[in-house]
């Protein structure tokens, strides 16, 4: 299958019920991963790429490698979507590229860390979207702002303090007409989320539901979203790593969120600690190793358990057959003609 619009791929979601996660990659390996999982649980696919995942392996290897993917799994949907564009510029270069979405985080600063007002956030996220939709490109929009900087995202503190209002949710919907929209409920990046099991105290499954009810139709996505189980903890720190005990975003509590209108889940984290503990155990049992292959496929065989175990938890396993894709052009036509047209069906208070 050719890359896929990340709005077909996030509306056949609903229509099925169940979400799909977006995986972060930075190399060949992650994404062969992914892939692999994808294969393995029959499963549609988001690859996301940021900024810093762009300057690590450059555009054009990202870009190719992607196509290749597309190419080796033709059965897949696979869609390549931009995480955490910070300019109109970076997601513009994105698409022209041939990314098929991209995120504009306007809910900060270009740089990443200082909160934008929601005048500046709907002002740039309006300007991805008329030149992304003119093209079929899917777009993200975030309002509210997760907190941590653990990764170079976010505003800091403790996620609570920039908690995303339901009626400025509404209204940023309106205003923009995004596709997908992520909102903070007091998830971070990283590792460091919460210092025991997350309860309604910290975790605001409650704001989820209410944006839910007053825009059924626009597809939540929660960021941050790792679970950073314990098992992966163990095996770091178990191989010589300096992890400090610390909770994830529980599985139950995505699972509940996917009832209640989140299609994508953005999961970076949990395939880092996969990884780096698969290399640490090979590192330490067989210290004589030098070839890379010897750690870097039990890594890749380590991230593609997670990910499969995922897609399964979230619901996209078994729908990768579902449908076959529709053409960028044609998606293009869809936001002209209005059939894609976003604006929300408002639910009543
Ligand atoms: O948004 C956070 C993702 O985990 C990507 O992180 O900017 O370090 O590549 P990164
Ligand atoms: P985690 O750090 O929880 O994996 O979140 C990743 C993310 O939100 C990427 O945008
Ligand atoms: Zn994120």
């Amino acid at each position: 299958m050719p890359l896929v619009s990340m709005r077909q791929l996030l509306d056949e979601a609903a229509k099925g019920g169940y979400g799909v996660g977006a995986f972060n990659v930075n190399d060949m390996e992650q994404i062969q991963a992914i892939m692999e999982a994808a294969k393995q649980t029959n499963s549609p696919v988001i690859i996301q790429a940021s900024r810093g995942a762009r300057a690590f392996a450059q555009d054009n290897y990202l870009y190719h490698l992607m196509l290749a993917a597309a190419e080796l799994y033709p059965e897949i949907p696979l869609a390549m979507h931009l995480d955490h564009g910070n300019s109109f510029e970076t997601c513009k270069s994105a698409i022209e590229l041939g990314f098929t979405s991209v995120m504009m985080d306007g809910s900060l600063k270009a740089d990443g860390k200082t909160p934008a007002t929601f005048e500046e956030n709907v002002a740039v996220t309006k300007q991805v979207v008329d030149f992304a939709h003119e093209r079929g490109i899917t777009v993200e929009g975030e309002i509210g702002v997760l907190g941590g900087v653990e990764d170079g995202h976010g505003a800091g503190g403790s996620g609570l303090e920039h908690v995303t209002d339901p009626d400025q949710a509404v209204e940023f919907a309106e205003k923009t007409g995004v596709d997908a929209l992520a909102i903070a409920i007091g998830t971070s990046h990283g590792a460091y989320k919460f210092s025991k099991k997350p309860d309604g105290s910290v975790l605001k499954m409650d704001i989820l539901l209410a944006i839910h009810k007053r825009l059924p139709k626009t597809h939540l996505v929660m960021h941050g979203s790792s679970s950073v189980p314990k098992d992966l903890q163990d095996v770091i720190n178990r191989y010589g790593g300096k992890l400090k005990e610390t909770w994830g975003v529980p599985v139950e509590e995505i699972q509940l969120g996917i009832r209640n209108g989140v299609r994508k889940i953005n999961v970076d984290t949990d395939n880092r600690l996969a990884i780096t503990g698969a290399i640490r155990k090979v590192l330490w049992e067989t210290p004589e190793k030098f070839d890379p292959r010897d750690y870097l496929k039990p890594a890749r065989e380590a991230m593609q358990k997670v990910v499969a175990l995922r897609m399964t938890q979230f619901g996209q396993a078994g729908h990768a057959g579902d449908y076959k894709a529709v053409s960028i052009a044609e998606i293009a036509q869809g936001y002209k003609d209005g059939s894609l047209s976003t604006k929300p069906l408002v639910a009543d208070k």
